[in-house]
């Protein structure tokens, strides 16, 4: 195999330049003279989307479709999509793809965007967790990740022109540390820069994100691409840290001879570069294998993963599992044409695909109604499904939305299911009120309009080719439901915190909901919410004792039984309060969680590590996360509305968070701090100036310099003035560096 340094020394400029582009829609250039071959890239991230026809079109060749990102998530099964993803890696190897667009890791500010199907979840803890599992999967079969879009890329409305206005604190905190979680645990070899600005820079040629933040904070080496015609001004994305645009063949090869000619690129700089993309091909070319797939394996493997994602959201008087034996009607189209997956660059060919229909079909006989077509319900098909239903003693009914509702380019116009299906939900409800709903939508919706006429509820997200199957195992009671939410479902649209903010002006969408985003808002706020975070249902019940931490270890133990009829998987949760804190936190954030299948009767004893973030949080003026001394309250339960056992922590740190008063700051913020109140308490008793005096409560307000100003005008002296202030300088000097 070639040398990197070696070939690089071979390469004319002409040959550098060429190969910072693509050199297709999902190639890079060879270097046909040196024997190099064009590696192949294509999306991701649910399965193996390689085009026919080499173009940006749907017409992909059949490979696994797993379930979307959100229903990966909602498993809580890092392990089983570390299974999954090298599935996905082996199918990439035999179809000769060395690099798969993928995982996603953006965030969900608000339930409408577009893509959040395709994202894992709306905690960074849970987001890169879910990744970083993801990553090491498919890079364990010698193909490499693409960790995208890097970043603040959490809406498609103006995706190429609007401008996330997102404070230091909220995007370290909340969107750029679910891909850091990944860098830490598994580099991916690629990265993928983001349409949009953020803080008045495009992300593709932001220095601040890419180099202070990417290869400065968060040490990263492997190579950044763009998104598919993301970058603007190809010169200053290449000097502000991107390694290579996509697609090709790029017409602006031009610009960047400019940009070394007038010296703004230097050349090391330029060799830097071009090593990332010589190294790239080198890793794919290196791990290059012949690979034969397991089809049917694969298959099984994204049924189990639907499994495990389907989160039972609600079922009163044990609705499900169906009954054996009792007349049963299917109602729902996409019981016949699954809705398994969302629309935009993630779309596939599935290799094999399994529908409701022929899953229940072969465990029951079913009378089935199509109900709707798309989002419309025709008067033929509400007579013909409220006829059927009345003559069932169990229904099952299957909706949710479909690509026009919910897909890449666009946002989602509101959280609702469409009003057809809102009415057909209601009329079969009233016809037979034995019902049992399944979702299948790619991230939460309102379920306030039927919540009072439906007894069970189940979330089967967009679950990829063994969805019809997956379903048909949890309808039967073959396994026990085992997903949670992966995201919070609130009541209504409006209780979410950018409902006002969302999705922003013409330019600009301002994150001023800060870190209080999901569950850390509603949480924080003791907002009622539809279905928490966290939660979901099983056919077993399970219960958590003994909750211990461990400081020298710094993990938590418990034990975990299950006290129900069924085997099933609980997925328990540990969340982190903050008793108090020199900046303000959400009432609780996720710091571990663990999912443990147990037979019934089952005991076991479990330990949790906590990772380095998990009391810490992002200080701006520190420019890292940082731990606070003081009281931690960890809650252990099952979702987070549903704790069930906490112990307090106490904990020693060293970092002091708090930033000094300056000798600009006022009378009050001085007294209020402990190093500084000592040195103005002193000048103070010196002059006997205490709250006896008339002036000392408006004083109180004043900055030191105005204190200053004021000291002879308060019966002292001019010199007393000089005094106070001649102290408070040299001491506060002191404390601010300390020799
Ligand atoms: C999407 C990326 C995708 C790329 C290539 C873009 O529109 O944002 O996620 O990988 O297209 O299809």
């Amino acid at each position: 195999m070639f040398d990197v340094a070696t070939t690089l020394a071979q390469l004319s400029t002409e040959e550098k330049v060429r190969l910072l582009c693509g050199k297709d829609a999902w190639h890079l250039h060879g270097i046909e003279r040196l024997g190099i071959p064009a590696i192949t890239l294509t999306d991701g991230p649910h399965g193996v989307r390689l085009s026919e026809s080499q173009a940006l079109d749907n017409s992909a060749l059949p490979a696994t479709v797993f379930p979307v990102e959100a229903a990966m998530a909602a498993s809580w099964n890092p392990e089983l999509l570390e299974q999954v993803a090298a599935a996905i890696g082996e199918e990439c190897q035999s179809m000769d793809v060395g690099i798969l667009l993928g995982p996603g890791v953006n965030g969900k500010r608000t339930p409408l965007g577009g893509r959040n199907f395709e994202y894992f979840s709306e905690d960074p803890f849970l987001s890169g967790a879910m990744a970083s599992a993801f990553v090491r999967g498919i890079q364990s079969r010698g193909v490499g990740a693409c960790l995208k879009h890097f970043a603040g890329n959490e809406q498609e409305t103006r995706r190429f022109l609007i401008n996330a206005d997102i404070d230091e604190r909220t995007l370290q905190e909340l969107y750029i540390e679910p891909f850091a979680k990944v860098l830490r645990e598994n580099p991916p070899w690629t990265m993928m820069g983001a349409y949009n600005a953020v803080n008045g820079e495009h992300a593709c040629q932001s220095a601040d994100l890419l180099q202070r933040i990417l290869r400065n904070q968060l040490g990263y080496d492997g190579l950044v691409m763009s998104d598919w015609v993301a970058v603007k001004d190809k010169a200053a994305s290449h000097i502000n840290g991107l390694d290579l645009e996509m697609p090709g063949p790029g017409e602006r090869d031009a610009q960047l001879h400019d940009a070394l000619t007038d010296g703004r690129l230097g050349e090391a700089e330029l060799d830097r570069r071009v090593a990332r993309v010589l190294t790239l091909i080198k890793q794919v070319l290196d791990q290059n294998r012949t690979v034969t797939v397991e089809w049917p394996a694969h298959h099984e493997l994204a049924t189990q993963l639907a499994v495990e994602s389907m989160v039972l959201l609600k079922n009163d008087s044990n609705q499900l599992p169906l009954s054996p034996g009792k007349r049963l009607v299917v109602i729902g189209d996409f019981a016949r044409n699954p809705r398994f997956q969302g629309g935009g660059s993630s779309h596939m060919t599935p290799h094999q695909l399994s529908t409701p229909l022929d899953a229940i079909g072969q465990r029951a006989e079913v009378v089935f109604a199509d109900g709707y077509t798309e989002t419309r319900v025709t008067p033929e098909q509400l007579e013909a499904a409220i006829r059927a239903a009345t003559e069932a003693d169990q229904v099952v009914l299957l909706t949710g939305t479909t690509d026009s509702m919910e897909s890449e380019g666009f946002d989602r116009a509101d959280m609702k299911l469409a009003p057809d299906h809102l009415m057909l939900i209601s009329a079969i409800a009233d016809a037979n009120p034995n019902l049992t709903l399944v979702l299948h939508t790619g991230s939460a919706i309102e379920t306030r309009q039927f919540e009072h006429q439906v007894p069970a509820i189940l979330q089967a997200w967009l679950p990829g080719e063994g969805g019809g199957e997956a379903l048909a195992r949890i309808l039967f009671g073959e396994t026990s439901p085992s997903g949670k939410l992966s995201e919070t479902f609130p009541v209504r649209l409006e209780h979410n915190p950018t409902f006002e903010t969302f999705p922003g002006t013409k330019d600009t969408v301002e994150y001023r909901e800060g870190i209080f985003t999901g569950y850390r808002f509603y949480d924080t706020k003791a907002l009622p919410v539809q279905y928490p975070f966290g939660h979901g249902l099983s056919y077993s019940q399970f219960t958590l004792a003994d909750l211990n931490y461990h400081s020298k270890q710094r993990q938590v133990s418990f034990s975990i039984t299950n006290q129900g009829p069924a085997e099933g998987a609980e997925v328990v949760q540990l969340y982190i309060h903050d008793e108090a804190s020199t900046y303000q936190r959400p009432v609780h954030e996720l710091k571990a969680f663990r999912k443990i299948r147990l037979v019934p009767g089952e005991k076991r004893t479990i330990t949790l590590p906590l990772d380095e973030h998990a009391f810490a949080y992002f200080v701006p003026h520190l420019g890292r996360f940082a731990e606070e001394s003081g009281r931690f309250e960890l809650r252990l339960g099952f979702s987070s509305r549903d704790i069930r056992l906490t112990t307090w922590v106490t904990l020693e740190s060293d970092t002091d968070v708090r930033l000094l008063p300056t000798l600009d700051d006022t009378v009050k913020d001085w007294l209020s701090d402990s190093r500084t109140a000592p040195i103005l308490q002193q000048e103070l008793d010196r002059l006997q100036f205490t709250d006896a005096h008339p002036m000392f409560g408006i004083a109180l307000g004043f900055p030191i310099p105005q204190l200053i100003q004021f000291i002879p005008h308060m019966g002292y002296g001019e010199q007393d003035a000089r005094d106070v202030l001649d102290a408070l300088q040299q001491q506060w000097h002191q404390i601010k560096t300390p020799d």
